[in-house]
């Protein structure tokens, strides 16, 4: 996610924001700037790359000034690029600020401001808001900021200065972290403490909807009415290294806690009406486009290529349309039989994984029409693909993917509930069900990330083994397989998924006394039948952690432990919910085996060999 800092007191304005900019590189990023409120003018640096860049551009003679705000970009809307880059400013050079999130509406917004003579130069949703505080000011920078919040839809945490007001900067936040530090005759903002800790520790978290105005002596709060709250600060007893990680002491446990937020940026702009309708105009298909594929490629590595299996099975059976997946570097050395109509998505959440990228590549070749699923804006998938769909789910650090896969999901479900609507292929009552049931899944993963206690128990007893089976039929197989992967990336432990039914045709042979086996048994469907898997497991002794529904507690008296998931939602969306547990497994059995979590040996997090 972007990164910001502010500063207004006594000192020189640039070398804080700096040191805060270095502070929050942690987190991954595309583009850096500042702006620094000088004697007469805003003065704006910005660049893209590196905060070194950023200092060597400035120069020995940085900006004076004792109030300004810097910022990391991830790009969202736009290329990372000098242009695209915070600071954004307004029609004159004398309003500027930095944001973090997304606008929903920045496009009519932009119409809108255009037609009363505001000119845009980036393709940044910001250059929004920084046009209509622009609009909207009337010799109050509070009450412009207060005016532009309100017509944006959308998640914002920004900071906004304007040249005649030097001794104040406002800032204002909606779904994303910002908070205050305060240091006496000096006062710091900041998306992330991290960046705050060094200074002070006395912090004003905001809430949503709330603005602020931070002066160096002083912070008011205002809420959505725009009335001062009275509010204390917090003491924060965090360390800088903890506060990197949100007080997690691994990304990875970070990454897995961030799923619910992650998930509501993926259908932001795209669930509307509590899931009602779904909206994907981003993807410019023609109505004509949609109606004749009549087959789907999906291509991807690793965990992207689970999550690809999960979207053969869902796609298929909604739209009724045969879909092969590929690993990657596998598709593109057997001469694949693409044909006219045929739709090949590729999912790559760094968009740069030189495997996936030479599939897409093939494709397109051969004149295939490629609809690219990846997290970074940017990449070289997401600019040599047709269409891109973006899973937002922010930077992820940790080589094991979490937060990534889950919005690939996610994506897919999106993508295949659209598809259905735009082809007429479901009963509208369904449609809508369906898309509630996305629309309301943040909630559900927050109680499963809830009852993270109930794992570690599990993961002792599996920490304690070099062997273990992960097993499952249909959907249960594809999330077993992505199971399996995250145990031994991060666990070292030898783990293998198995379609269930298979088992007797070969790896029953490994069950002995005591063998950890993951059972998921949550597809209603297939229950007897894996429940038939199960008993021929434990007749050999095995040892088998079983992943059911509510309702299946028959299931208990056959295994050794049972975590059950809600019996709310359809069998179909179940393994979104279904991985978070395996997820929290393979973390506690690592941390237990006292092995890097978030670097696991031999492994990057973007693989840019073939
Ligand atoms: O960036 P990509 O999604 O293209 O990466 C693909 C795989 O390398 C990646 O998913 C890998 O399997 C993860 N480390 C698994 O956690």
């Amino acid at each position: 996610m972007c990164g910001i800092i502010g500063y207004i007191g006594g000192k020189q304005a640039y070398p804080i924001l700096i040191e805060g900019l270095h502070k929050l590189e942690y987190k991954g990023y595309d583009s850096a700037g500042i702006a620094v409120q000088g004697p007469d003018s805003l003065k704006i640096i910005k660049t893209k790359g590196k905060v070194s860049h950023l200092e060597e551009k400035a120069g020995e003679g940085f900006p004076v000034g004792f109030a300004g705000f810097g910022h990391l970009r991830w790009a969202t809307h736009g290329a990372p690029s000098e242009i695209n880059a915070h600071p954004q400013k307004a029609c004159s050079d004398d309003f500027a600020l930095v944001h973090n999130g997304i606008i929903e509406n920045y496009l009519s917004l932009r119409r809108w401001l255009e037609s009363e003579g505001h000119r845009f130069v980036s393709e940044t949703d910001t250059e929004v808001i920084a046009h209509l505080i622009e609009h909207y000011y009337r010799g109050d920078l509070l009450e412009s900021v207060q005016e532009a919040i309100k017509k944006v839809t959308g998640s914002f945490a920004l900071i906004a200065g304007y040249r005649d007001e030097k001794d104040r900067l406002v800032c204002a936040r909606k779904d994303l972290p910002l908070m205050i530090g305060l240091g006496g005759e000096e006062n710091f903002i900041s998306s992330d403490l991290a960046a705050l800790l060094p200074h002070t520790r006395k912090i004003h978290i905001l809430e949503d909807g709330e603005t602020a105005l931070v002066t160096a002596s002083a912070v008011k709060i205002y809420n959505t009415d725009c009335t001062v709250l009275q509010r204390k600060a917090q003491e924060i007893t965090w360390d800088v290294t903890s506060a990197e990680k949100g007080g997690y002491e691994h990304f990875m446990r970070k990454e897995i806690m961030e799923q619910p937020q992650a998930l509501r940026e993926t259908m932001r702009g795209r669930l509307l009406e509590g899931g009602r309708k779904i909206n994907l105009a981003e993807l410019d298909f023609a109505p004509e486009e949609i109606e004749k594929i009549s087959k789907i490629f999906i291509v991807a590595c690793g965990t992207a290529y689970h999550a690809g299996l999960v979207g053969k099975y869902l796609l298929e059976k909604i739209l009724r349309i045969p879909v092969e997946v590929d690993v990657a570097s596998e598709f593109r050395y057997r001469d694949p039989l693409l044909c006219a109509d045929t739709l090949v998505i590729v999912i790559s959440q760094s968009g740069e994984t030189a495997d996936t990228l030479a599939a897409l590549r093939l494709a397109r070749e051969r004149g295939q029409q490629v609809l690219a699923i990846t997290n970074v804006v940017g990449s070289s998938v997401a600019r040599e693909a047709d269409k891109v769909f973006f899973t937002w789910a922010g930077p992820e650090i940790a080589v094991a993917s979490t937060k990534a896969y889950l919005t690939q999901l996610f994506s897919l479900y999106l993508l295949t509930f659209y598809l259905a609507q735009e082809r007429g292929a479901m009963e509208q009552i369904e449609l809508q069900k369906a898309g509630e049931a996305l629309y309301n899944l943040p909630d559900q993963v927050e109680e499963i990330l809830n009852r993270e206690k109930e794992i570690p128990g599990i993961a002792s007893y599996l920490s304690r083994w070099e062997s273990a089976f992960f097993i499952g039929r249909n959907l249960d197989f594809a999330v077993a397989l992505e199971g399996a992967l995250k145990l031994k990336e991060i666990s070292y432990i030898h783990a293998e998924a198995y379609a269930a039914g298979e088992l007797k045709h070969g790896a029953l042979a490994l069950i002995v006394e005591g063998i950890p086996v993951v059972a998921l048994a949550i597809q209603e469907t297939v229950l007897e039948k894996s429940l038939s898997n199960i008993k021929e497991i434990k007749a050999r002794g095995g040892y088998v952690f079983c992943f059911a529904r509510e309702g299946m507690e028959a299931l208990a008296s056959e295994v050794d432990s049972i975590f059950y998931l809600p019996s709310t939602l359809d069998d179909i969306f179940l393994p979104m919910l279904a991985v978070i547990p395996l997820q929290f497994l393979a973390y506690y059995t690592a941390v237990a085996r006292g092995c890097p979590v978030d670097n696991p040996r031999n492994l990057t997090k973007s693989v840019t060999v073939e």
